[in-house]
């Protein structure tokens, strides 16, 4: 009992000690370094906090550290009621969960109630022109009907909440939105609250709208009023009516609650059929606006040869449509026409969305000398008599031609395969799966390896180590044992 007391106490005290040493906030070259228990002291008593998460590692970090204490210093020289802050990650991991970083360096701004990620660049002149911005009202007063036009005028996109109340909620959720969410440099905010501004653009209740001036389009939201609906409304709309699919664009295409996408496979350079085309596609954008995005995919760009390839498609089949549909696995839609007209388009995406069209699935032909060697070769026509044959337990290595992990497997599965030939009951087999697809069956990196069973509906992934042994332990046992301690190298997709 004594123990105990004196042992509390010492935990008692050296806690009390590292509390009182860690309180008060310690200043390097004018940046103040927080931890977990002086951070919200520091958020409490300073309105304009920019604080840098970093790791003493991280090369970045060590670059931008100079440029860091720049602005902190040229901002104290102008008595700026903004300060910098810097927190290392690698002692800190309750701060790291705690605010989402998922890498160094991570800049936050924490702006009175609202936390804002920090996007801009990494010299002292780039951060100081951002902070000056976020400073600054995210959210123009038009006051006047040409004010409006003239704004809307101004940029590709643009966003004006139209509020009959600026103080209401609604109205103070979407300056919250403006500041905190919406990358306002890409997409200018405005506001309006004048009865006949909100007249001159049709506006009866509370309204944000989204003008797409190019395509000369305009996307109305009538609420919920919340940060988080408002902020669902820009990410879904904000596309053109048709993006072109780069590196660049990809995470921002995809980054949508939409999740049906018309792909249009075009040569650009062709620029006569590329403009008829991408005409088409924009009239049935504004059709299934919110409900489909149009992406068109550069086919003469040899980047993109993969992506044709994921689509079995080669730069000849081009212009070609597809659609895919990401809501839960990943399907893809093959038309049946080759026409591609605003019809036929509107036609393909309303059977889709109404399921009238089954999704589509690769398939090459079933080659003659399939079941010859001791690895069986499958493809979409023959892999579930094979695979999903009742009496038989099958290990199929789903693989791409281009794939250096899975050249380098080959031997090994070659001997696997003749290892259990005469074991009639254990298939080994193989498909490439950039030519051929199976329902049901979600191949997201090569090689991946499945075992199907005999006598059962279930597909039981290989994450073991690829080696002989490995592979032996996990048939023989009917898929139950495989060691998965090392995550196994793959390649994406
Ligand atoms: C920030 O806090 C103040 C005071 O609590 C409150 O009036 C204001 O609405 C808050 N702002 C946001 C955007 O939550
Ligand atoms: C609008 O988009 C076009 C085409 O992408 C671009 O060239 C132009 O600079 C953009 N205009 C503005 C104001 O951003
Ligand atoms: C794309 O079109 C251009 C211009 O018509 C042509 O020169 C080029 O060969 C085409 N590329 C492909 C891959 O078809």
């Amino acid at each position: 009992m004594i123990l105990k007391i004196i042992f509390s106490f010492t935990i008692f005290m050296s806690v009390a000690l590292v509390g009182s040493s860690e309180d008060a906030i310690k200043e390097e070259d004018g940046v103040l370094v927080l931890n977990e228990k002086n951070f919200d002291a520091a958020i409490g008593t300073n309105k304009y906090l920019l604080v840098e998460f970093y790791a003493p590692w991280c090369g970045h970090c060590n670059a931008l550290a100079p440029e860091y204490v720049k602005v902190a210093k040229e901002l104290a020289k102008k008595n700026s009621a903004i300060k910098l802050a810097k927190i290392d990650g690698t002692t800190e991991p309750i701060l790291v969960v705690k605010h989402g970083v998922q890498g160094y360096p991570t800049i936050k701004f924490f702006k009175e109630n609202i936390t804002i990620d920090y996007n801009g660049g990494r010299t002292a002149g780039e951060m100081l022109a951002w902070l000056e911005k976020k400073m600054g009202p995210p959210v123009t007063q038009l006051d006047s009907i040409s004010d409006a036009q003239k704004f809307i005028d101004s940029a590709n996109m643009s966003i004006i909440g139209f509020f009959k109340d600026a103080s209401s909620d609604a109205a103070i959720a979407y300056e919250t939105a403006a500041v905190s969410r919406i990358d306002v440099d890409a997409i200018p905010c405005g506001k309006a609250s004048d009865a006949a501004i909100l007249a001159s653009f049709n506006v009866e209740s509370d309204s944000i709208i989204l003008f797409k001036k190019p395509d000369d389009a305009k996307v109305v939201h009538r609420g919920p009023f919340t940060v988080d609906e408002i902020d669902r409304f820009v990410r879904n709309n904000r596309l053109p009516l048709i993006s072109e699919f780069t590196h660049e664009t990809a995470g921002e295409i995809f980054n949508s609650d939409v999740k049906n996408f018309v792909l249009l496979f075009v040569n650009k350079t062709n620029e006569v059929e590329f403009n008829a085309l991408i005409k088409e596609m924009k009239t049935s954008a504004k059709k299934f606006n919110g409900k489909a995005i149009y992406v068109f995919v550069d086919s003469s760009y040899d980047e993109n040869e993969r992506v044709l390839e994921f689509f079995g498609l080669k730069k000849e089949d081009c212009p070609v449509i597809r659609l895919i549909d990401l809501k839960d696995d990943m399907l893809k839609y093959k038309p049946s026409f080759t026409d591609i007209t605003e019809a036929n388009i509107n036609a393909l995406v309303q059977g889709v969305l109404d399921g009238t069209i089954k999704p589509h699935f690769m398939s090459q032909e079933v080659p003659e000398d399939w079941n010859k060697k001791a690895v069986k070769v499958l493809v979409g026509k023959n892999f579930n008599q094979v695979a999903r044959d009742k009496t038989k337990t099958v290990l199929v290595e789903f693989y791409a031609p281009w794939c250096g992990h899975c050249k380098k497997l080959e031997p090994v599965w070659d001997k696997l395969g003749a290892e259990y030939q005469k074991q009639a009951n254990i298939v080994i087999a193989k498909m490439d799966s950039t030519a051929n697809e199976v329902e049901g069956v979600n191949v997201h990196s090569y090689p991946t390896i499945m075992l199907f069973p005999a006598d059962s509906d279930e597909i039981i992934e290989y994450e073991g180590e690829r080696n002989l042994e490995g592979f032996k332990k996990f048939l023989d046992s009917g898929g139950k044992i495989q060691k998965k301690k090392e995550p196994a190298v793959k390649e994406e997709l």
